[in-house]
């Protein structure tokens, strides 16, 4: 079975052909230069630019796929959450295409995606990762941050999330502060490794142990008062002593509420993902706490995967279908703030 996926949420245009849930293509349209002098994602400049290149990233998806749209057996588009501007594009080019060629859509939620992206395999069906349910996920992207306990496909319980900003959002507005640019994440990791991370000492937001949920924006504060008054050079001076000790601290947190998820359900497996997942020193940390608890870890198996990209929206899709899921296929309206 062959899926077209879609996937316009934020700024990446991505589209991806996957054959029985292998991927055959997987295209992604980076936006980042246009949204980089203005510090973050500016919702027009997305919308127009997903229009813009919607068409071309599927097309080149399709002869990468070396595959017709006619022969595509079902459209698999991101409904939300997102940016609004930049998920019509995405809905309803699925849409035209659907009428077009007379094909069903499925519209699927972009955080069950982030989730399922750990499945995802290359065209030989490798690596080969086996269900092993229930599963404990951390999601970590510049949009959300949850740790979701995956009894089954389609079966997720929210156990922990943040109450204000995302992991990766923190790292982008941090990076700002410090006049390192957009997206923060890559270049906080990049100068961090020459840093001393116990250089600023910052605070563990929400110490209680009952509660599993994340909040970054107390961090980022305390961040901001620590050095507000401090003249540029001695910031320069500091820069990356400055970004591995926030760095540091944001991914201290993120393993600290990890793992009092993991104590509490007993997980038989972990899936991390989302943008901030691609992050090597966060990675390591992840693998030395599955390895702690002896349990296995699924990463997605390539960098790209861990960010916005369509292969995992079609995947999602590809279970549901699995599943007889018909009901998804009727609801195409895009839902910005859809929960899982
Ligand atoms: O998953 P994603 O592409 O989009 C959302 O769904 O939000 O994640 C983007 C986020 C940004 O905040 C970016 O700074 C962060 O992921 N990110 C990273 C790295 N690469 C991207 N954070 C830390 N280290 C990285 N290498
Ligand atoms: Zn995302």
């Amino acid at each position: 079975m062959f899926i077209l996926g879609i996937e316009t949420s934020c700024d990446d245009t991505c589209a991806a052909v996957l054959k029985d849930g292998q991927i055959l293509s997987n295209i992604i349209s980076s936006q980042i230069d246009l949204h980089q002098k203005w510090g973050g994602v500016v919702p027009d400049i997305a919308k127009r630019a997903h229009q813009e290149r919607i068409m071309p990233v599927i097309e080149t998806a399709l002869k990468r796929a070396k595959i017709k749209i006619e022969d595509i057996d079902l459209i698999a588009v991101t409904k939300g959450p997102g940016l609004s501007i930049a998920l019509s594009v995405g809905l309803n080019t699925a849409k035209e295409l659907a009428k077009k060629y007379d094909k069903e859509i499925i519209a699927v939620n972009h955080v069950e995606g982030h989730i399922l992206s750990n499945f995802l395999t290359n065209s030989l069906g490798k690596p080969i990762r086996p269900f092993l349910f229930p599963s404990l996920a951390l999601t970590v992207s510049g949009g959300h941050t949850k740790i979701v306990l995956v009894n089954d496909i389609g079966d997720y319980q929210v156990v922990g999330e943040t109450l204000d900003d995302a992991a990766g959002e923190a790292l982008d507005k941090s990076a700002k502060l410090l006049g390192l640019g957009y997206p923060g994440g890559p270049v906080i990791e990049r100068i961090s490794a020459k840093g001393d991370d116990t250089f600023l000492k910052l605070p563990s937001p929400i110490a209680d142990k009952k509660i599993l949920d994340y909040s970054f924006s107390g961090l980022k504060t305390a961040f901001y008062y620590q050095i507000k008054d401090w003249p540029t050079e001695k910031i320069n001076k500091h820069l990356s002593d400055l970004a591995a000790s926030f760095q540091t601290a944001v991914f201290s947190t993120l393993i600290r509420k990890y793992s009092l998820a993991i104590e509490k359900y007993h997980p038989k497996s972990l899936l991390v993902s989302g943008g901030v997942a691609a992050n090597l020193t966060l990675r390591k940390r992840i693998r030395a706490l599955a390895k702690s608890y002896h349990l296995p870890l699924y990463l997605p198996f390539k960098k790209e995967l861990n960010t916005d990209n369509a292969a995992m929206i079609a995947l999602v899709a590809y279970y549901h279908f699995k599943k007889g899921e018909s009901s998804l296929v009727k609801n195409l309206d895009i839902d910005p703030r859809a929960e899982l």
